[in-house]
C-alpha cells in the first residue's frame, strides 16, 4: 500500500487526536502517505481531505475532541452516500481507510470494507458498549471527568446536607455510570441493565441522614431515567431538598488521561501495521492487556459489550 486515509467519526472523544496522531506516524515511519479526512464520512463524501504531515499532528496528542472534527452522517447509511464515499477514496489514491469511532461508524467502515475497500476500525466511544474490546477510546478520561466533578459536588454537598442526582452519559449503557460510583464513593447508581427500587433508595437516604451523614449522591446513568425525574420522585416520596446535575457533553472533553494516551498510541500503531500486512476488516481492540483484532462483521453484528455484573454488585456492596 502507498497510501492510507484516517477519520474520525460519530460522538468524539478524548485520545481520538493522539489515535490519529498515532496512525499518522506509525504510517509515515512505514513509508506510506496518510491522508487525514475531515468531518468523518460527511467529509469523505465532499471530499474534505488534506496530506498529513508529521508536524500536521504536532501538539494535538494532549488535546481533547477532534481536530479532524466528526460528524454523524446520515447520507453515509444510503447506497449513494456510501457508493460516493468509496469512490471518492478510490479517486484519491487511498487503497486503506482506518475509521476510528462508535458501532455506527465502524458499520460504516465494513461497508466500505464490503465495497472493497480495505478498512480497520478503532473502537472509540465514550460509552464503553463496543464489543470486543475491555476499553474503547475515551472512556478513562470520561470516568476521569465524572469523578472529579462528583468530587466537588461532594464538598458543596456536605456543606448543606444535601443529596445530589448526576446524570451520566452512556446511551444504553451503564458502565460510566456504575464504575463512577465505585470510583468516586457515590451511595447509588441507577443503570439500564440493572432494575431499581427508588422506595429503598429513599428507605437507604433517610436511614443516611438519620446516621448524621452529610450528603448523598445517585448517579443515573441516562439510558436509565432522567435525573430531574429521579430528584423529584425522591423529593415527592420524602421531602428531602435535592440538586440536579446533568453532566452531559462536560464529559466527553478534556485532556486525555495516560491509559488513553498509552490506548490511543497502541491502537493507531497496530491499525496501520495489520492494515499494511492484509489484516483488514478487522477492528483492533484491548483483549487483557493485549491488542487483538477481530472482524468487523462479527463486531457489528455483536450485541453491545455487556457490563460485568460483578461492577454493579461491587457498587452496591461498598456504597451503604
Ligand atoms: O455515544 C456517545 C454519546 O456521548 C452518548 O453517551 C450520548 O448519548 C450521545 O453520544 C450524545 O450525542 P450527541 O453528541 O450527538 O449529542
Amino acid at each position: 500500500m502507498k497510501r492510507i486515509a484516517v477519520l474520525t467519526s460519530g460522538g468524539d472523544c478524548s485520545g481520538m487526536n493522539a489515535a490519529v496522531r498515532a496512525v499518522v506516524r506509525a504510517g509515515l515511519a512505514m513509508q506510506v502517505d496518510v491522508i487525514g479526512i475531515y468531518k468523518g464520512y460527511q467529509g469523505l463524501i465532499d471530499r474534505l481531505y488534506e496530506n498529513m504531515t508529521t508536524k500536521s499532528v504536532s501538539n494535538v496528542l494532549q488535546r481533547g475532541g477532534t481536530f479532524l472534527q466528526s460528524a454523524r452522517c446520515l447520507e453515509m447509511k444510503t447506497e449513494a452516500g456510501l457508493r460516493l464515499a468509496t469512490d471518492n477514496l478510490k479517486g484519491m489514491g487511498v487503497e486503506g481507510l482506518i475509521v476510528i469511532g462508535g458501532d455506527g461508524s465502524l458499520n460504516g467502515g465494513y461497508a466500505i470494507h464490503q465495497q472493497g475497500v480495505p478498512v480497520i476500525g478503532i473502537p472509540a466511544s465514550i460509552d464503553n458498549d463496543i464489543p470486543f474490546t475491555d476499553m474503547s477510546l475515551g472512556v478513562d478520561t470520561a470516568l476521569n471527568n465524572i469523578v472529579a466533578a462528583v468530587d466537588n459536588l461532594k464538598d458543596t454537598a456536605s456543606s448543606h446536607d444535601r443529596a445530589f442526582v448526576v446524570e451520566t452519559m452512556g446511551r444504553g449503557c451503564g458502565y460510566l455510570a456504575v464504575v463512577a460510583t465505585i470510583a468516586s464513593g457515590a451511595e447509588f447508581s441507577l443503570i439500564p441493565e440493572e432494575p431499581y427500587d427508588l422506595e429503598q433508595i429513599c428507605e437507604d437516604l433517610r436511614r443516611r441522614y438519620r446516621e448524621g451523614r452529610s450528603n448523598s449522591i445517585i448517579l443515573v446513568a441516562e439510558g436509565a431515567g432522567k435525573a430531574q425525574d429521579i430528584a423529584d420522585q425522591i423529593k415527592d416520596k420524602i421531602g428531602f431538598e435535592t440538586r440536579v446535575i446533568v453532566l452531559g457533553h462536560y464529559q466527553r472533553g478534556g485532556s486525555p488521561t495516560v491509559f488513553d494516551r498509552l490506548l490511543a498510541a497502541r491502537f493507531g500503531q497496530a491499525a496501520v501495521e495489520n492494515l499494511l500486512k492484509g489484516n483488514h476488516g478487522k477492528m483492533v481492540g484491548l483483549q487483557s492487556a493485549d491488542i487483538k483484532l477481530t472482524d468487523l462483521e462479527k463486531v457489528v453484528n455483536a450485541e453491545s459489550r455487556p457490563i460485568d455484573p460483578m461492577l454493579p454488585q461491587l457498587a452496591n456492596r461498598l456504597s451503604v
